[in-house]
């Protein structure tokens, strides 16, 4: 199967659209959410993860990766549970993958490693290093868009 076909493949399972070639993935509105999981990073889109990992990845609040993440109990619960119930069910995405990372995910890894667009050296440089930041190379990421035609590799 070719690279497009798979990516097309595994983007229909993310739920994403495919109107204009504009590949998103719905991030739908709830204030908590965008207030308090974009501080420190865009907030991720909730179909990106299977709600086993959201669940855990709240449950281990405060802690949360090299931050302290202090929100209240009753917001806390609410935000998980609106992250479960969009969370992905389709395979590969419906896997949980190591440390709750979406950038630990299988289907992740295929798309961004071992890509000719994205050699190993860039992925050390200080701008990139950090394959979470998906606004480094998706312009629209915030918005949940994440279109390979409109993605702009730093040099
Ligand atoms: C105080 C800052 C801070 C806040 C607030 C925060 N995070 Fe994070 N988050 C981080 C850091 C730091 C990382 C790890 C970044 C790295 O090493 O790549 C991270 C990583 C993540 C990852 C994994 C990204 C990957 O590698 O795939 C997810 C998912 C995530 N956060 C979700 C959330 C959610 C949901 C909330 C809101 C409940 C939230 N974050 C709030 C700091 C924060
Ligand atoms: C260093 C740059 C870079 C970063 C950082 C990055 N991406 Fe990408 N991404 C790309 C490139 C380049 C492609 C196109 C790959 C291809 O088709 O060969 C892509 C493709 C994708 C696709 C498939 C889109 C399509 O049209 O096929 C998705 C979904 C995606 N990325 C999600 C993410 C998410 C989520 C993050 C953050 C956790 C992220 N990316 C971080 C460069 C990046």
């Amino acid at each position: 199967m070719n690279r497009v076909l798979k990516n097309l493949l595994l983007l229909l399972s993310l739920g994403a659209s495919w109107a204009q070639a504009q590949v998103s993935v719905p991030i739908p509105a709830f204030t908590p959410y965008t207030q308090q999981c974009s501080v420190c990073h865009l907030a991720y889109p909730p179909g990106l993860l299977p709600a086993g990992s959201w669940q855990k990845l709240l449950d281990d609040m405060p802690q949360h990766f090299t931050a302290q993440v202090m929100i209240n109990v009753e917001t806390q619960q609410e935000i998980s549970q609106w992250l479960q119930a969009h969370a992905a069910t389709f395979p590969p995405v419906a896997e949980e993958p190591p440390q709750h990372r979406i950038t630990q995910s299988l289907w992740w890894k295929k798309i961004h490693l071992n890509n000719s667009q994205l050699p190993a050296a860039l992925w050390k440089k200080p701008s990139v290093a950090k394959g979470s930041s998906c606004v480094t190379c998706h312009a629209s990421a915030a918005k949940g868009e994440y279109n390979a035609k409109t993605v702009l590799v730093p040099k």
